[in-house]
């Protein structure tokens, strides 16, 4: 079985990330090993670019918070989905957080700059905004799910859900649904 790792970027409990959370464990159970990554319930310190990670050839970093023990699941999964909004036309500062914590993968001696351990693993970024425009926050996403390429994840796909300020009403909006649907079948495949 495929091991995903969901990684949710929302503080909103009862938001639209939580719930496509659940809908993903949901869809996912039986077909993959699902391990969740709460982002808003942990503690996530962030990057302090002191290169300590270039010093011990590893993709570890030397701030031990939760991210420590993020570090293999990332490593070792065949995909992960993140879940989460949009705020202030980027990526919530938690989840900033994260990518930047990535920066322990970059390898500056080997030629792709990353020592993963597996490169050839997928990414699905599903975010959601209160508002728009839909299609600058998706040109956003990609660009950041791109700089996850250093932790091995080299084939992305992102989708943006707009309208999405009431939380939960991302149950009610059919197409956003579907792109869910084929974006966990994709991750799967
Ligand atoms: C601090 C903050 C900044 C936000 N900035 C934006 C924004 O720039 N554009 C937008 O469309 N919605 C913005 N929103 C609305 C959220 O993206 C929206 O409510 C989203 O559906 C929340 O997802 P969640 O329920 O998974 O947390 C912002 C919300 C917050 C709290």
């Amino acid at each position: 079985m495929k091991k995903i790792l969901i990684v949710n970027g929302s503080k909103r409990k009862n938001g639209n990330s939580y719930a496509l959370e659940k809908v993903a464990c949901e869809k996912l159970n039986g077909k993959a090993d699902v391990i969740t990554f709460n982002i808003g319930e942990k503690d996530v310190k962030v990057c302090q670019a002191c290169d300590g990670c270039k010093r011990q050839h590893t993709p570890n970093c030397v701030i031990k918070d939760d991210f420590t023990a993020l570090i293999p699941e990332m490593d070792k999964c065949d995909a992960m989905l993140i879940l989460a909004p949009v705020h202030w036309d980027q990526f919530p500062a938690q989840l900033k957080a994260v990518l930047d914590r990535t920066y322990s993968f970059m390898d500056f001696s080997q030629q792709d700059f990353s020592m993963a351990s597996r490169k050839d693993k997928k990414l699905g970024g599903y975010f959601f905004a209160g508002f728009g425009p839909v299609d600058v926050y998706t040109n956003m996403v990609e660009t950041n799910l791109k700089s996850f390429a250093t932790a091995g994840f080299r084939q992305y796909m992102a989708h943006v859900a707009g309208n999405a300020n009431v939380p939960g009403s991302i149950m009610e909006k059919a197409d956003d649904l579907k792109a869910f649907d084929d974006m966990i079948a994709w991750l799967i495949a």
